[in-house]
């Protein structure tokens, strides 16, 4: 079931450490391979050697021993996942705020991979809002929660608090990360490159021609196609990025230059490719190396065609390659949309009519239609982008990979 799966499981301080040596146990008999990282206070609830023998790997504790210095960045790289059962209030609040004061805690900021954490405590302190703070906290980095079960507690009170049992922790993880489900999944193994944000074209070192764009519909999208199982890039133009998910690649730009040379990089390997960046159509000639002094009362800027990045992949586009496009419109939405659908050789454009309440820039809600090149037409209501990411991409498993 998990064969040739690397997994870190970092043990910390508490009396459900017991539990972690049966967790070692099922992920070894399902066939990972297993590092564990301890954190010192754990040596008094597990012994080391227990779990070496179990892992059949060293137990790691500290991050120097006095004669080397554990490398903590290639372990969190080595492994496919990260578990962190069970996880203390003392190492949740630490994860939360960066801090690095052990071996556990510098493999969890080193991890690349995506990490699981099963919190264990009393059912006070999993009730404190600090608490919950700090698994927010986590949640909002891309890390995933294994909630704790009620049952009675190491206080002797009867309440939540409990680490989720080994079992429960195996299948969660099985489920959610090495089971490839087509129902779930159906886009793994596929490639995909989304563009979101505006574009910054510089007139001088202190100005530029921008627009509103936020980008937060390009990146609903990424990680609508990440959960799908798709292998995301984001290219996102200069707009606030949220932290992403593990699994979704950055590429920052910033002008419609810059997202045109990192699309055509990106487009040979790429089996999906969403064009969801409001891109400058013009850039001005010259950037005057000086900041423009105020003179006449008239400044003519001379603007040059930017080049059409959604038209150039649809140039170079393979068979089995979707091209997905946005339409933004004011007026004779249907027929502008269609239009840009055939002129750029799109597989599928979706179309925002800035006359919708509560579609276009900066709002968190989007009413789109979708137009693909087959002549069908998909209407959908007024919902939340996140909402919106899932109709596009629905729409596109639909006609091409059902
Ligand atoms: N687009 C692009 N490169 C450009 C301009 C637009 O890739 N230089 C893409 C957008 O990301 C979007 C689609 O083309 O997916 C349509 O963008 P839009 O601004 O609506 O249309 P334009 O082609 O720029 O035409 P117009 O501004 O005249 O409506």
């Amino acid at each position: 079931m998990l064969q040739g799966k690397k997994i870190v499981l970092g043990i910390t301080g508490s009396i459900a450490a017991y539990k972690s040596i049966y967790l070692v146990r099922l992920l070894v008999k399902a066939g990972a391979e297993v590092k564990v990282v301890i954190t010192p206070s754990a040596k008094d609830f597990v012994s080391p050697l227990t779990l070496s023998t179990l892992s059949k790997n060293p137990v790691l504790i500290d991050l120097f021993d006095g004669e080397s210095w554990a490398n903590h960045v290639m372990l969190g790289r080595w492994a496919d996942l990260m578990i962190i059962a069970p996880l203390s209030c003392n190492t949740l609040a630490k994860m939360a705020n960066g801090q690095c004061d052990n071996l556990l805690l510098a493999v969890y900021l080193s991890a690349t991979c995506p990490v699981v954490v099963a919190p264990a405590m009393d059912e006070d302190m999993w009730n404190h809002p600090a608490t919950k703070l700090n698994l927010a906290k986590l949640e909002s980095f891309g890390n995933k929660i294994i909630s704790v079960e009620k049952g009675d507690l190491a206080s002797g009170l009867f309440g939540d608090g409990r680490m989720a049992e080994p079992e429960s922790i195996l299948t969660y993880i099985t489920d959610n990360f090495f089971l490839i489900s087509r129902v779930t999944r159906p886009l793994h193994g596929k490639k995909a490159i989304v563009t979101a944000g505006p574009t910054y074209e510089h007139l001088d070192p202190v100005r530029f021609i921008g627009n509103h764009s936020s980008g937060k519909m390009g990146i609903a999208i990424a990680k609508e196609l990440e959960e799908r199982g798709a292998d995301v890039t984001l290219i996102m133009g200069p707009t606030q990025v949220p932290i992403m998910p593990n699994g979704i690649s950055l590429i920052k730009v910033t002008s419609a230059a810059e997202m045109y040379k990192a699309c055509q990089k990106e487009f040979s390997t790429t089996d999906i490719a969403v064009m969801a960046a409001a891109v400058a159509d013009y850039s001005p000639v010259n950037i005057s190396p000086e900041k423009i002094k105020k003179k006449d009362d008239n400044l003519i800027v001379e603007l040059l065609k930017t080049k059409d990045i959604l038209k150039s992949l649809g140039e170079i586009k393979r068979s089995g390659q979707v091209l997905i496009g946005f339409a933004l419109e004011t007026n004779n939405e249907k027929s502008y949309a269609k239009d840009k659908l055939q002129k750029k050789n799109a597989d599928m454009i979706v179309l925002n009519s800035l006359n919708d309440i509560g579609a276009g820039f900066g709002y968190d809600t989007n009413k789109i239609t979708i137009f693909d090149k087959g002549g069908k037409e998909f209407n959908f209501d007024t919902k939340s982008k996140t909402a919106v990411a899932k109709d596009i991409v629905d729409t596109m498993i639909n006609l091409y990979y059902a």
